[in-house]
């Protein structure tokens, strides 16, 4: 166990793929944002119409997804195991900073249809879901830096692991399917819970090319097909949490992770 955890470790800090030029000042007062067209449009500006155009279809904020009472049902499932945990705000290279994490495969009931409900709206019939479901914990001061979710473990896909990928190699291990080396597949889903947040995408070889997506509690988000393999994403830091001109200001924020596999 303690070898696995090792290799766990290692393969989370080499994660970050971010870089210095994506910071918050590239996308200030840039001048061009623009709600996109579709769901809920307030909630997603971009450096580009035509980029909304482009990639709006991939990203969804869906506001208000679950309910006080269904926020409150994952606490109480969640709270007791992440309490044990302590934050990790060890190493300046890691993707995240100032979070504690875990993965849950059964969920009492009340979750379990919520989870249902997730599945249903962001994955196609059919495709193969990860088992388990990621939980991130992140501090009041914690943030997650641009990366891209691996999609492949091998030499040249090392340098792209996050936590997640950490987290799905983790349950492989454990699962005795060490020789899959395949993760997370075109779809990420996610609720948040405590606080409202920013998600930042920004286009790996074009970094002028961006969208914000805000986050409110209690919504989901979902990232697909070119929206999640050719844009990084980050969750803002409580410094530099302003969309579209406002203040979002950042609590302690619980992220709930539905994954589905690749093919
Ligand atoms: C991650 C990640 C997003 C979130 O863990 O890789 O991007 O909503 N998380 O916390
Ligand atoms: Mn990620």
């Amino acid at each position: 166990m303690k070898l696995l955890l090792a290799v766990v470790k290692r393969l989370h800090r080499p994660a970050v793929c971010c870089s210095p030029r994506r910071a918050l000042s590239s996308c200030a007062g840039s001048g061009g944002l623009l709600a996109a067209e579709g769901t809920d449009t307030a909630l997603v500006v971009g450096s580009s119409q035509e980029l909304l155009h482009r990639i709006g279809s991939q990203v969804e904020v869906r506001t208000g997804f679950i309910s006080e009472e269904e926020e409150e049902a994952f606490l109480r499932e969640l709270e007791l195991g992440l309490k044990k945990k302590r934050y990790q705000f060890d190493h300046w290279d890691d993707a995240i900073h100032g979070y504690r994490e875990t993965e849950r495969v059964r969920w009492g009931a009340e979750c379990e249809e919520v989870l249902t409900r997730v599945r249903s709206i962001a994955f196609a019939e059919g495709s193969p879901l990860l088992g388990p479901v990621h939980v991130l914990d992140l501090d009041k001061t914690g943030y997650i830096k641009p990366h891209i979710d691996s999609v492949k473990v091998n030499g040249q896909h090392l340098q792209q692991l996050n936590s997640n990928n950490a987290s799905c190699i983790f349950s492989l291990l454990l699962s005795d399917h060490l020789l899959i080396f395949q993760f997370c597949g075109t779809t990420i889903a996610g609720l948040s819970l405590l606080s409202d947040s920013i998600m930042r995408l920004v286009k790996e070889d074009a970094s002028s090319e961006w969208l914000d997506m805000l986050l409110p509690r209690r919504s989901l988000y979902i990232l697909r097909d070119q929206a999640r393999y050719d844009f990084t994403h980050e969750i803002l830091k409580d410094e530099e949490s302003v969309f579209n001109g406002q203040k979002v200001p950042r609590q302690r924020r619980i992220a709930v992770i539905c994954r589905n596999l690749p093919g």
